[in-house]
């Protein structure tokens, strides 16, 4: 028996509202609709009933009035211990994508994929414990298990030293896992130059972007795709603000064309940390739950995020889809980058630094 479509129905029996004996039932990984066919005039009525399911049920409950044109939806949060959704269970292979950015299920339960090469870049915020890095691991794991180090190449930033650095025998690292402020400004650097080189060699081969670049290349003289995470973004924003910005925008304006992405979280989203250049050059985001309204504004440049449930739950917007997404992010735990990591090297490619990000990182650049 369903305790709460009991308890729904006894709470509208006592305020005398009949909601006859058709009742359907919508659940998504979010939420419950129950939908009742019938109608309550008045306000009062909606808010005492709503009020005493809330009291029997210590969940949030909100009555849609109508839902679907002749019904009311009463509308309750699921039980806040979801079960995750692990990111082995649903791992995507085969998308056919440049670059395959999987980040989970969506409230129709089907799978969010799109290619980070139409994005081109990804703004991720939300407060702490929201959901952000284990979201940036499902990302990584879902390319790494996808795309081979000649496709691929990852650098990653992660100043906790314990978000990222799981990654760090990958073959697919151009770079060790980057731990400090002095050498992620190196980073960014490195990415300036390695993007204006890369512009020289596509004009020299009369090619627009990578992709016909790539298309009509010998496969060793390939150029691969780059994707940059930086974890903590606010971190590297408070030593060095100036220099980040120029690089963050002027890299996020330009790069798509040679196959460079960034992908860069937040648990600031304030207007200080993502100046206004940068966020007009990454349209795509992620966001977690966030403390306020003003901080939602910030991220999605509208409400909602700060009404998300925590732990994964997202809501996603690109430039292709203009309506915002709601997601539930899979959940990749250490023991699945463990063996996907393990499965990689099992493979028997060694990770080879690239020298010249290498020189950037030991000889600093001022
Ligand atoms: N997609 C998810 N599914 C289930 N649980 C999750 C999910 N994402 C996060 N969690 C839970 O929330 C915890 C915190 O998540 P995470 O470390 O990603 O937060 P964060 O946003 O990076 O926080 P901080 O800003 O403090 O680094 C995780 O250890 C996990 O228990
Ligand atoms: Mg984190």
């Amino acid at each position: 028996m369903d305790t709460t479509l009991e308890i729904i129905k006894d709470t509208f029996n006592k305020y005398n509202v009949d909601i006859g004996c058709e009742i359907e039932i919508e659940k998504n990984y979010f939420e419950t609709i129950y939908i009742l066919k019938t109608y309550i005039e008045t306000k009062a009525t909606i808010n005492k009933i709503k009020n005493f399911i809330n009291f029997r049920l210590n969940r949030n409950v909100e009555i849609i009035l109508p839902y679907k044109e002749d019904s009311i939806g009463v509308k309750i949060k699921n039980a806040y211990e979801r079960t995750p959704i692990y990111f082995k269970d649903i791992i995507e292979t085969d998308s056919g994508l440049y670059l395959p950015l999987f980040l989970g299920l969506n409230s129709r339960n089907e799978k969010v994929i799109v290619d980070m090469i139409n994005l081109p870049h990804l703004l991720v915020a939300g407060a702490t414990g929201s959901g952000k890095s284990v979201g940036l691991r499902t990302i990584i794991a879902n390319l790494i298990f996808n795309k081979t180090p000649d496709e691929l190449k990852l650098i990653l930033i992660d100043k906790k030293k314990v978000e990222l650095t799981a990654f760090e025998n990958l073959p697919h690292l151009l770079a060790p896992v980057i731990t400090d402020d002095r050498n992620a400004m190196n980073v960014l650097c490195y990415l300036y130059e390695e993007m204006k080189a890369r512009f020289n060699k596509l004009s020299k081969a009369n090619n627009r972007n990578i992709e016909d670049y790539n298309s009509q290349i010998d496969s060793k003289k390939k150029l691969p795709y780059i994707v940059v995470v930086i974890d903590e973004l606010h971190n590297l924003m408070a030593t060095s603000k100036k220099e980040c910005d120029f690089y963050l925008s002027q890299i996020a304006s330009m790069s798509r064309a040679v196959g460079i992405h960034l992908i860069l979280s937040t648990q600031r989203p304030s207007a200080d940390v993502l100046a206004g250049t940068i966020r007009a050059n990454i349209p795509s985001r992620l966001a977690f739950k966030v403390a306020s309204r003003i901080n939602s504004n910030i991220i999605l440049d509208q409400a909602g995020a700060e009404k998300l449930y925590g732990k994964g739950d997202a809501l996603f917007i690109t430039p292709d889809h203009n309506e915002i997404e709601r997601l539930q992010v899979a959940y990749t735990t250490d023991e699945n980058i463990k063996s996907i990591c393990d499965f990689i090297e099992g493979q028997g490619i060694k990770p080879k630094y690239d020298d010249k990000l290498m020189n950037y990182l030991e000889e600093g650049f001022e």
